[in-house]
């Protein structure tokens, strides 16, 4: 059995529990000083302050805060190309829905996407997941979605289990074949619609790709009735609802997430608050993606009011190349703080536990306890507030992911 410690930390910094902490509870840490955690064979099986005990490895925190790996539970992870053509548009005012529907946006990915090789796109992602980590994440959600066909989709999906089984990082699929109506179906969305409910989630279920099946519920996008229709075939089939709901226009989607019971709600820039009383009586998470907001020049996801409301919040980069090409949940921890007016230790939950319970892994990471696995992160900070207030550098100094260091 191997034993690997990690000493001399200075702060260890970390919720606890396996589910969700929504209210006053998302703000409780528990903060030891002078602390250790013991990993066994990529497990944590004892954490404790003062002298440490034996073990094969030891790794010195040299005096540094530790937390749980983080978890992005967000992320449009496989994707071909990028889209810095459209920043010229940007800056002459056109919206992010004047591109998409001039041709631009997701279809414009979408085509990239379908021209790459999944040998392409898995070494592509390969190095997205590498700059992920090197900034503390250890487990994440990734979503297909720039497939918009069946082969297509499924061979982003067989990507992120190609990634899974061969990356560090713990990656959780989601099927989003519900991304946009592709340029072939415009004509006819009844029929795409058809096709994604009837075709791509049989496959997907079929071959056991994916575990969430998410929807782009917005103006000129997916209309509530049509992401209701897409959430219960993917329920049919056992695949749990995520959905995009109020990121530019309120049209329903945080009422349909709590009534079809979704696992997590994303973006809620516009969130109203039916919407958050929704969520709260569905025992929806909002996983909320501030670098979206801060891309887009939005408005910010009303989060105080969620956490007032009960409502558990986690946190995401939701990269992708056009509304977020943005790796760095650091980025995401500092607008929590300055635009959601999170307190660091809000923040912190927002990233770690609550995320994981997003992706339904807060049984086994999201936390530093003993049975979850061994995902720590060693900053160059003495405390939490630390890496909430610094901005724009790396703070990350060593990543270990179950008991082995992976950066650093
Ligand atoms: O979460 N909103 C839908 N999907 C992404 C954007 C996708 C894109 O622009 O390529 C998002 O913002
Ligand atoms: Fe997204």
């Amino acid at each position: 059995m191997s034993k690997v410690i990690v000493t001399n930390i200075g702060t260890l910094a970390t919720p606890r529990g396996s589910g969700p902490k929504s209210g006053p509870d998302q703000g409780k840490l528990e903060v030891l000083k002078d602390a250790w955690v013991l990993m066994e064979d990529g497990l944590i099986s004892q954490v404790g302050t003062g002298p440490a005990p034996a073990a094969d490895r030891i790794i010195d925190a040299q005096g540094n805060l530790v937390t749980p790996g983080l978890v992005d539970a967000h992320t449009h992870l496989i994707f071909g190309g990028w889209r810095q053509n459209e920043l010229g548009m940007k800056l002459h005012g056109k919206t992010y829905l004047e591109i998409q529907n001039a041709g631009g946006g997701i279809q414009s990915t979408t085509n990239a996407t379908r021209a790459a090789t999944e040998e392409e796109l898995t070494t592509k992602a390969a190095r997205a997941l590498d700059e992920m980590m090197s900034f503390g994440v250890t487990t994440c959600e990734a979503k297909s979605g720039y497939g918009l066909a069946t082969e297509h989709e499924l061979k982003a999906l067989q990507v992120i289990k190609n990634l899974n089984d061969r990356h560090p990082m713990d990656i959780v699929a989601t099927f989003m074949g519900a991304h946009l109506v592709p340029a072939e179906y415009k004509a006819d969305r009844a029929e795409y619609i058809r096709l994604v409910c009837q075709e791509m989630i049989p496959k997907v279920k079929d071959q056991g790709i994916a575990k969430y099946c998410d929807v782009f519920c917005e103006a000129d996008t997916f209309t509530a009735e049509e992401s209701r229709q897409v959430l219960e075939a993917g329920l049919k089939y056992g695949l749990r609802p995520k959905i995009h709901a109020d990121e530019i226009e309120a049209i329903g989607g945080s009422q349909l997430a709590g009534q079809i019971g979704a696992i997590s709600a994303e973006h809620l820039i516009v969130c109203p608050p039916e919407g958050i009383a929704s969520l709260a009586k569905g025992g929806v998470i909002a996983c909320l993606l501030p670098a979206t907001s801060f891309y887009l020049g939005a408005v910010f996801a009303p989060a105080r009011d969620m956490v007032a409301a009960g409502v558990p919040v986690a946190m995401a980069t939701d990269f992708n190349p056009g509304s977020c090409p943005c790796l760095n949940l650091q980025f995401v921890i500092n607008l929590g703080c300055l635009k959601y007016k999170l307190t660091p230790e809000e923040v912190l939950t927002a990233v770690t536990l609550n995320a994981a319970a997003a992706i339904d892994r807060a049984c086994d990471v999201g936390s530093v306890e003993p049975g979850k696995l061994g995902d720590l992160v060693i900053w160059d900070a003495p405390d939490l507030n630390y890496i909430c207030y610094r901005m724009g550098s790396n703070l990350v100094k060593t990543v270990i992911k179950k008991g082995t260091v992976v950066v650093g």
